[in-house]
């Protein structure tokens, strides 16, 4: 099933409302980049409550490295592991993965891990403790798409060296601004041609499987309270 997520921002030109939707079946893990303050974390906080909304028994794990208030609302919740408990966050949703891996649990519901500065996270562990949280990682982004096990990482990079050669495996990739030379080359390499310097604040570009490429807007977000009740749900669901 498609869920609904941003605006078609060529179309918005013309006063047509298109809305770009993602199939996680196809599409099975997601990356958002950009510099601080492009929008990253508002245009995640979208999708998680699409995806609550949209999925009624998909559960959402939330880590968030960073720990300020964008995700206070979820305090107190059992999936949601902030600053250092992000690494108890991502042992019980890899967990999770290998018990379905194995046999164990034959449950295929959709279940997401959100990492928010997934890259940050790793520079400050120790770097053995660092390669072991970037193989995990690298497995779920591997195998996880049959298990209905889904990734979303939000971050300001997206170097290779977190990813441990998995990075090919996001396969919607969503650029929030305006991008370094660097940024375009390494995940919009065949379209970095048509990416304008003009992106502000909520607007970019997002790439489906390598090919559907689409100049995109992040609408705003009318009802904060009801975004963040659908998030919770799908948190402690
Ligand atoms: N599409 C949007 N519409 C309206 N406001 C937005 C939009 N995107 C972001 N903002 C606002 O811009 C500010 C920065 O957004 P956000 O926190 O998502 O950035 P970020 O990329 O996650 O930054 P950081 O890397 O520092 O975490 C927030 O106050 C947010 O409310
Ligand atoms: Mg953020």
């Amino acid at each position: 099933m498609g869920i609904q997520l941003f605006l078609n921002e060529q179309y918005l030109s013309y006063q047509i409302r298109q809305i770009v939707e993602w199939l996680p079946e196809k599409a099975p893990h997601a990356v958002i980049f950009g510099a601080t303050g492009s929008g990253k974390t508002y245009a995640t906080k979208l999708m998680l409550g699409r995806i609550s909304l949209h999925i009624s028994n998909s559960q959402i794990y939330v880590c968030d490295y960073k720990g300020d208030d964008d995700f206070s609302f979820l305090s107190g919740t059992s999936r949601f592991y902030r600053f250092h408990d992000c690494s108890k966050g991502l042992d019980n949703f890899f967990k999770r993965f290998q018990d379905r891996q194995s046999g164990l649990d034959t449950s295929r519901n959709m279940i997401i891990l959100y990492f928010d500065e997934w890259a940050s996270y790793c520079n400050n562990l120790e770097k053995k403790v660092a390669e072991e949280e970037k193989r995990k990682l690298a497995t779920l982004l591997m195998l996880g798409r049959s298990f209905h096990v889904h990734i979303i990482i939000a971050q300001q990079r997206v170097d290779a060296v977190y990813f441990n050669s998995a990075r090919d495996n996001f396969n919607l990739v969503i650029g929030l601004g305006n991008l370094s030379q660097e940024s375009k080359d390494m995940l919009f390499h065949e379209f970095k041609d048509q990416m304008k310097p003009d992106r502000k604040q909520g607007t970019g570009y997002m790439l489906t499987n390598g090919t559907d490429f689409t100049q995109i807007q992040v609408p705003t977000i009318n009802d904060k309270e009801k975004l963040h009740k659908y998030i919770k749900m799908a948190v402690t669901r």
